[in-house]
This record gives C-alpha cells, structure tokens and sequence, in this order.
C-alpha cells in the first residue's frame, strides 16, 4: 500500500499564491516512464506564484512590488562593490564548503564553524531537514496557514501534515506541543517572527516550549525576520541542544533575496548531517561573496532596519487612514486586517493588483482577512496610499 500522504492542493497557499500546472500525458495511449508513486500523487502546484508570472499574464508590469516580503531597500552600497569586483572570476565554482563565509558566520554568533550549515535560502535547508527526519507517513506540525514552502517539502517527502490553528494572529505553542505528543511527530516548524501575519513571540514562551518538546522531535525555528525583530523575541542561542535548528536568511533584512543565501545553525551531529544530501556547489560563488560582504557591513544593516521600521509604520498609517486594522509586525511586511472576511480581503487585493499593486495575502481561515503589503522605497508606498482607497471602493461594489 502506498503511504498516506498530505495532499498539497486546494488552497493551501493561495494568494501566498498557488499555482496550477497542466501536465500532459494524460489520456494518452502511450507508454510512460512511471512517476513514483509520491511523484504521482503530487497535485502540480508550486508554492508561489510569482510576480513575474503575473506580469507575464497581464502583459504588464507592476508599478510597486510589495507582496513578496523582499527588502525593497536593497543591499549595502559595499555589498553591490564586492559583487561588481567579483564579476570576474564567476567561471570558477564557488568554495563547495563556503569556508570564509561559515567562519565568518560562526565568529558573527559566537558558535563554532562545525555549528553553521549553509544554503540556497531556508527555503532548500527546510527541504533538506524534512529529508533527514521525515519517514513516508510521519505526521510533522505547522501551524494552519503558516509558512507554505515548509508544507510543499513535507508533501514533497511523503510527510503528513498536522496543523495547529492560530490564536490571535500568532502561533499556538500550547497546542503546537499537544499536537506533537499526541502525532509523535518528528518535526515542528514556527516561524517566529511570523510569516504571514508578521507577529512575534517572546524568547520566553519559545525557551519554555523547547524544554517541554519531546527530546525526540526536532524543532525548526525559522528566525528568517530575526534581524527585523526585537530582541525580546530572539532565544539565546544553545548549539548543545540537538533537538533545535535555528534558520536565518541573508533575503531579508540583508536585502539579497536574489542571492539565495541561508544558514541553519543547531548542534554539530545534526548540522554535519546537510553535508549528506546537500547540494555542495549550490551557494554560488557570487552569493558567497554578497553574504560575505553584507555581515562585514552591519552599520548599513542597522540603517536599513531602520527604514523597515519607518516603512512598517507608514504602512499602519495608510491602514488606519482607511479605517483598517495593520497587525502589530516585527518583519519587513504588515498583514492589514481588511475587516471582513477572505472573499472581500482577495477582491481588495485583485483591485490592487489590477492598480499594479503587487501585494499577497494569507490564504488560510481567519488570516485571510487580511492583505499582506511588505516593505519598500517611498514612492512605492506613495502609491500604495494612493490606490489603496480606490482598490477598496471597488471591491465594495457588488459584483
Ligand atoms: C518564514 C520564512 N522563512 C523562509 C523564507 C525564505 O527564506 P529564503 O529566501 O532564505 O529561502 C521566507 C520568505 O518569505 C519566510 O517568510
């Protein structure tokens, strides 16, 4: 019998877009090479719709790109220098164990380099950690409506995904950990600070749910808004606990989502085990150079969380300017609670989008009141402010 699998279509990550994909083949009469049988019960879906691809089906682009929680600020002025000095020399690959950037990373958090995994983004570290800890058929946790790209590898793995609604706009610890014991589930995911509501957690709540885990369950703790977050909600570091991965990113506030940059940091058994499965030239050497580059620069860094807060607020002004509701956030986005329900909150965003407005929204029950607008230059937000009133006139109207 096959295992039982997680389905990954109907909706899970609309919006937080989802897109569907015909394959050919079928109904023909000839002879294919088999999927398997995971392959096979797949529904073809990625987890994001892009805004490219949507520029490509309207035949236009987009006068504000505000929806992909990317840091519309950009990198560091150095890190764009050390690119363009390094241009050159792209015809070699990248040092396969990313050595200066590991031990810089290392010496940044004050934990060994044996501590410090890195990747093409969290994205491709979550897929490598699901690989490693994931039997066809084990139930793994999420909170309902969290970040979708860790389901789309559950499902990818023959994982079984057990969610865990939220309460009020953040994630449930207390029913994170019954969900745990009761499934014997071998991993638990929370993104603290959160996509997609952008709320956050105190070290505390999540210092008390990492003692209470099962020893045998590992918890992924996303942190890739950690360097946006107070330091209130950031857990002090504890490389000796083998339960516990930490996720960090260089797309966010860092500002190189193109680059594909991430690091897992945990104990040093369970990071040697990425050097198993992962893809050993898959940092490039240009990325490695840019992540270099941008942690040598940490007074642009502190700039720029600077302008993400003030972004942030301005985002909750034009929110409140139209009678609306912007979810307190410690990320590069605020989720604004549109006050109705999931179908207005889409018609607000299709409005937008139709003002070349690119901005997402959360798809799951409950969140999905709100539109999720991220960060970005002034005379990006400019329009935002200035569409947003017409975005919400028209989906008002009655279709
Ligand atoms: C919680 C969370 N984790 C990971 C990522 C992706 O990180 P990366 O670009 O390093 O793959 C995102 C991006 O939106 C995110 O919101």
């Amino acid at each position: 019998m096959p295992p039982r699998l997680f389905s990954y279509g109907h909706g899970a990550a609309i919006c937080d877009s989802q897109m569907h994909v015909n394959l050919p083949n079928s109904g023909s009469s000839m002879t294919t090479p088999p999927f398997t049988p995971l392959i096979a019960s797949l529904s073809s879906s990625v987890p994001f719709v892009g805004p490219e691809t949507l520029e490509r089906s309207r035949g236009r682009p987009f006068a504000a790109r505000l929806g992909a929680n990317e840091n519309g600020f950009g990198p560091a002025p150095s890190v764009i220098a050390a690119m363009q000095a390094a241009a050159g020399d792209v015809w070699k690959y990248g040092d396969p164990e990313n050595h200066a950037l590991k031990e810089t990373i290392a010496a940044h958090l004050g934990v060994s380099t044996r501590n410090i995994a890195i990747g093409p983004g969290v994205d491709c570290l979550l897929g490598l950690v699901v690989r490693q800890y994931v039997n066809p058929g084990d139930a793994v946790i999420n909170s309902l409506g969290g970040y979708p790209t860790f389901n789309y590898h559950v499902a990818g793995f023959g994982g079984r995904l057990v969610t865990v609604p939220y309460r009020n706009d953040r994630g449930d610890l207390g029913a994170l950990l019954d969900a745990v014991r009761r499934e014997n589930a071998p991993l638990v995911y929370l993104a603290n600070p959160d996509n997609p509501m952008g709320t956050w957690l105190e070290a505390e709540a999540i210092q008390s749910f990492i003692e209470a885990l099962p020893e045998t369950t590992l918890f992924i703790l996303d942190e890739a808004y950690g360097e946006t977050a107070p330091a209130s909600a950031i857990p002090p570091l504890d490389v000796e606990r083998p339960n516990v991965l930490r996720m960090r990113t260089f797309s966010k506030a860092y500002g190189l989502a193109g680059m594909r940059c991430g690091y897992a940091v945990g104990a040093g058994e369970q990071i040697a085990a990425f050097d198993k499965i992962r893809d050993h030239f898959g940092v490039s050497r240009m990325t490695q150079v840019a992540a270099l580059a941008a942690l040598a620069d940490q007074a642009y860094l502190h700039h720029v969380v600077g302008e993400i807060a003030a972004a942030r607020q301005r985002i909750e002004k034009i929110a409140t300017a139209n009678g609306l509701q912007a979810i307190p956030s410690a990320t590069n986005f605020v989720a604004i609670d549109c006050g109705r329900d999931g179908a207005f909150a889409r018609r607000v965003l299709e409005e937008l989008i139709e003002r070349d407005i690119f901005v997402r929204k959360p798809a799951a029950p409950v969140l999905d009141r709100c539109i999720r607008v991220s960060v970005g230059p002034r005379a990006e937000l400019d329009l935002i402010e200035e569409r947003l009133p017409l975005a919400l006139a028209a989906a008002d109207k009655p279709a």
